[in-house]
């Protein structure tokens, strides 16, 4: 086995194993029997074969909501633009490039969710159309005109009704200016259950970096502002509050 091939014998890798560790470790956790949704990374919208609008969402808040929800015993499905990061052992990823593409998987797997965690960056611009060739520089400077891409938790509010699991749908606000009243805007315009308003303007919080200073806005008007903490710790902190919504703890 030292020989690098792979066969009966051969361990798993230490993160794969600690993987499979938390998977047992959270059966019979506060989301036991709950199927969770959770959205992750930064949408990218093509120009052409081989160049995208995107934005600097690591996916890191989105993969370690998903991981405390498969420790806290759900069963997770995770819809994920693309990222650098392994996804957490024991739950179905669905990988997808684009809004309109995490729109139609978002509004697929909500049908059987009892929740949704959304922490993509969505694209809010996409190109109008996007070159079936590669630009070329000799073709001159392109003029790229853009429009507006699907609002995916603003659809799914004109939708919810039908969605007879779906009992708790969370967004982030991610702001750099009046972090508390453009939070409570989109929780009431994007008819939300909970926000997670996130500071990105703080060199401690936000895109890339491991920790994050939110405040959790609830729909009753309730509001709680939390320590500067790791995205881990985040992210454990909102799937309690889920696993309330559901009821089940
Ligand atoms: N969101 C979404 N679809 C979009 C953009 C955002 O579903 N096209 C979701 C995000 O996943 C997040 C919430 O809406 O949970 C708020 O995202 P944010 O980028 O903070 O707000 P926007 O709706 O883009 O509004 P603004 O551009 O005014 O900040």
């Amino acid at each position: 086995m030292a020989s690098g091939l792979t066969g009966l014998g051969r361990m798993l890798e230490p993160v794969e194993l600690l993987g499979h560790i938390r998977l047992v470790l959270g059966r019979g956790g506060p989301l036991a029997g709950k199927r969770l949704l959770v959205t992750a990374g930064g949408t990218q919208e093509p120009l052409d074969p081989v160049r995208a609008l995107t934005n600097k969402s690591s996916g890191k808040q989105g993969y370690a909501l998903a991981q405390a929800a498969v420790d806290a015993g759900a069963q997770v499905v995770l819809i994920s633009a693309p990222t650098a990061l392994t996804p957490p052992v024991g739950l179905r990823l669905v990988p997808v490039q684009t809004a309109r593409q995490m729109l139609e998987a978002v509004l697929t797997e909500c049908a059987e969710a009892d929740a949704l965690v959304m922490a993509a960056a969505v694209a809010d611009f996409r190109p109008t159309k996007a070159a079936a060739v590669k630009m070329k520089k000799r073709d001159g400077v392109p003029q790229i005109k853009l429009e507006a891409a699907d609002d995916i938790l603003g659809t799914l509010a004109g939708r919810r009704a039908g969605m007879h699991r779906l009992r708790c749908v969370a967004g982030f606000a991610a702001e750099s200016q009046n972090l508390l009243e453009n939070a409570s805007e989109k929780l009431k315009s994007k008819k939300l259950d909970l926000i997670v308003a996130n500071d990105i303007s703080a060199a401690d919080a936000g895109f890339g970096v491991d920790t994050n200073r939110v405040t959790l806005l609830h729909a009753d008007g309730h509001q709680e502002p939390l320590p500067l903490m790791s995205k881990t710790e985040v992210a454990e902190a909102v799937m309690a509050r889920v696993a309330v919504y559901l009821g089940s703890r």
